[in-house]
């Protein structure tokens, strides 16, 4: 891999042995990846959460974040001391929400390391955004802004909605990129590997958010890993539609950027989308994919009794909780089910002053923070059934938690949590 004179500084040791750690690993990965050099970043968004349980017992075996930090987020068994981050960095997605802990089912024990890895996080400049929609409260990268992003949700929205450029990388490699402003410079940072590669004919007028999930699911499902062109779209997405359906394609496949013909922005035609090349293959999605797309997402449910509603994956805009409090005002979830909402803090401040918090508080549901269910095994004690209105939420849940999932409409979800009850279909 080729290095300019200040990456070889930096892996020289000139600023500091933490960055020099880092510039080793991001040299090791490149040249595993086959990328010729590194490109500057600006923009990292991280995980170094403390709450998983490798990390946390060996930050308690440890006693030093510095320790962790080293050996999980920049592979060296040497223990080195972690200075300020290079360049603008948030933090994703959390193990708990400091504010519901308890009801989460979490010890206090983790609750109080968490707390100590959120001091780490601040002390070495990191942004607690702790959502996996960090588009949604600040950091919008602009086209063609290269950047070094986890979380898969996020990296297809950035990819395919604003037109930045980044792969969905890991832990290790964007806590490199944070201590040195660089990321290997393949996959996705090229031109050429940015160009559609399968050609979708969208004949269902896709409209809801359902839909949108279902789109995603079923694209996803089928090209996998390659670069979906969404063509014959007739009405223009919101932002929460198209978060779901990259979210949801990135969960059934493991699409990183999709286009949709005269929407997103480097598909302002479908020839420009596929750089004037051929697609490999031509699918199509009607009501009957959409039907399969349905079926796939609800075949882990059987019993109609709901003991968990959740929502919010990825974490919900201020529009979807607004939504969801017209649909709740004045009602009351059942006695057997929890609704458990989930946002970025950022935002549960602007739902505080708006009054929905307590909307949903009064309906007993709960608006939650920093963190969400399938990522940190976090839901009600004894949740057995479940029911969301993401297919992300539902791809993962029955995989990772081990419990029946429901799949629909979001005003099927705030029914099955004021009656107890799934009684969702497709309409
Ligand atoms: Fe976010 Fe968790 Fe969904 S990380 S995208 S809410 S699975």
């Amino acid at each position: 891999m080729r290095l300019t004179d200040d990456e070889k500084a930096m892996l020289d040791g000139k600023e500091g042995p933490a960055r020099s750690k880092a510039m080793d690993l991001l040299v090791r990965y490149g040249e595993a990846l086959g990328a010729e050099r590194l490109i500057d970043t600006n923009n990292v968004c991280l995980a170094i959460g403390m709450s998983g349980p490798f990390i946390r017992d060996f930050a308690v075996k440890t006693g030093s974040l510095d320790a962790a930090f080293s050996e999980f987020s920049l592979d060296s068994s040497e223990v080195v001391e972690i200075p300020e981050v290079k360049v603008f960095t948030c933090h994703l997605i959390q193990g708990l929400d400091p504010d519901h802990w308890e009801i989460q089912g979490v010890d206090r024990s983790v609750y109080e390391l968490h707390m100590k890895g959120l001091s780490f996080a601040t002390r070495i400049g990191v942004q607690l955004m702790n959502t996996c929609a960090p588009y949604l409260v600040g950091n919008v990268p602009v086209k063609g802004e290269h950047c070094a992003w986890m979380e898969s949700s996020a990296v297809i929205y950035a990819n395919s909605v604003l037109g930045a450029r980044m792969n969905c990388e890991g832990r290790e490699s964007v806590a490199a990129a944070s201590l040195t402003g660089k990321i290997p410079y393949w996959g996705y940072h090229l031109d050429e590997n940015r160009l559609g590669t399968h050609l979708v004919e969208v004949e269902y007028d896709v409209e809801s958010i359902l839909d949108w999930n279902l789109l995603g699911y079923y694209v996803g499902e089928l090209v996998q890993e390659k670069v979906p062109v969404l063509q014959g779209v007739r009405r223009l997405p919101n932002l929460a539609r198209l978060k779901h359906c990259g979210a949801a394609a990135a969960s059934s496949g493991g699409v990183e950027l999709y286009h949709i013909v005269g929407i997103t922005p480097e598909a302002r035609s479908t020839k420009e989308a596929f750089g004037g090349k051929k697609p490999v293959a031509t699918l199509k999605f009607g009501k009957r994919e959409r039907e399969i797309a349905y079926d796939n997402l609800n075949s882990s449910a059987k019993e109609t009794a709901v003991d968990f509603v959740m929502l919010g994956c990825p974490h919900y805009s201020i529009e979807q909780i607004w939504e969801v409090c017209k649909l709740l005002k004045d009602r009351r979830i059942h006695g057997n089910t929890n609704l458990w909402i989930f946002t970025p803090r950022a935002l549960k401040e602007i739902a505080d002053r708006n009054g929905y918090t307590d909307i949903i508080t009064r309906a007993g549901a709960i608006l939650m923070t920093d963190t969400c269910p399938a990522l940190a095994h976090v839901m009600p004690k004894g949740t057995r059934v479940a029911a969301t209105d993401s297919g992300k939420q539902a791809h993962y849940l029955p995989a990772i938690l081990g419990i029946q999932t429901w799949f629909g409409a979001t005003r099927d979800c705030i029914e099955a949590a004021i009656t107890g009850q799934w009684r969702g279909e497709l309409s």
